[in-house]
């Protein structure tokens, strides 16, 4: 089973609580969820595999530690999934960017998937899936499942904002992938949306309605 972790790091609750707070207008918002992106990165790539390097010092020789070539996709789901590019490309610059576009029926509220392109050795990347909302978990599951079906292997998942229905439809149907979200809330109201959570993280990232 993979880990699933709940990063709450201070600076990330408070950072949040901005992001909740219906005040928050959309520049503020964008910077923030960013940083709070940003801080995330930090914590999401702690098990990346390091190798031994000999340098020179000023001083002296010596053996060095240098990431051992796993190299990075970012995939957001379109289009709140934007919102955490930027934060994350700040630690890992090099970090090549996939996307997956799907939208929920606002009827059904079930995903679909209209667009996907992805760096071409997607199977070769440590794949870092981001979405604000992890809702019903449908739409990351489907944006999984189109990952896993181009040849990806090593997917972590990586929300702002879920709710324990989304982890566990998210958990059972990828037992696999690692699952971080920076708040756990209490659950979905009859409209899809996560309670309290923070509204629709799309139109509050880029100011429509
Ligand atoms: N998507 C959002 O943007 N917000 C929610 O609360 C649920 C899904």
């Amino acid at each position: 089973m993979g880990k699933f972790q709940v990063l709450d790091h201070p600076l990330i609750q408070h950072k949040l609580t901005i992001l909740r707070n219906k005040k928050t207008g959309t520049k503020a918002f964008r910077e923030i969820a960013n940083e709070i992106a940003n801080l995330m990165a930090y914590e999401v790539t702690r098990d990346m595999p390091l190798e031994d390097i000999t340098i020179e010092t000023p001083v002296t020789k010596t053996t060095a530690k240098k990431l051992a070539g796993k190299k990075v996709a970012i995939v957001p789901i379109l289009r709140a999934g934007i919102g955490m590019v930027d934060g994350i490309l700040q630690l890992i610059p090099a970090a090549k960017v996939g996307h997956i576009g799907m939208y929920r029926d606002e009827e059904t509220l079930v995903p679909h998937e209209y667009f996907v392109k992805l760096p071409a050795d997607i199977d070769q990347r440590q794949v870092f899936v981001v979405d604000p909302m992890l809702a019903t978990g449908g739409s990351a599951i489907m944006a999984i499942d189109a990952l896993k079906k181009r040849g990806a292997t090593n997917i972590k998942f990586v929300c702002l904002v879920s709710a324990p229905e989304g982890i566990k439809a998210l958990r059972e149907a990828h037992p696999d992938i690692d699952v971080y979200t920076a708040a756990l809330d209490e659950g979905l109201n009859e409209d899809g949306y996560i309670v309290p959570g923070l509204g629709d993280a799309g139109d509050r990232l880029f100011g429509t309605r």
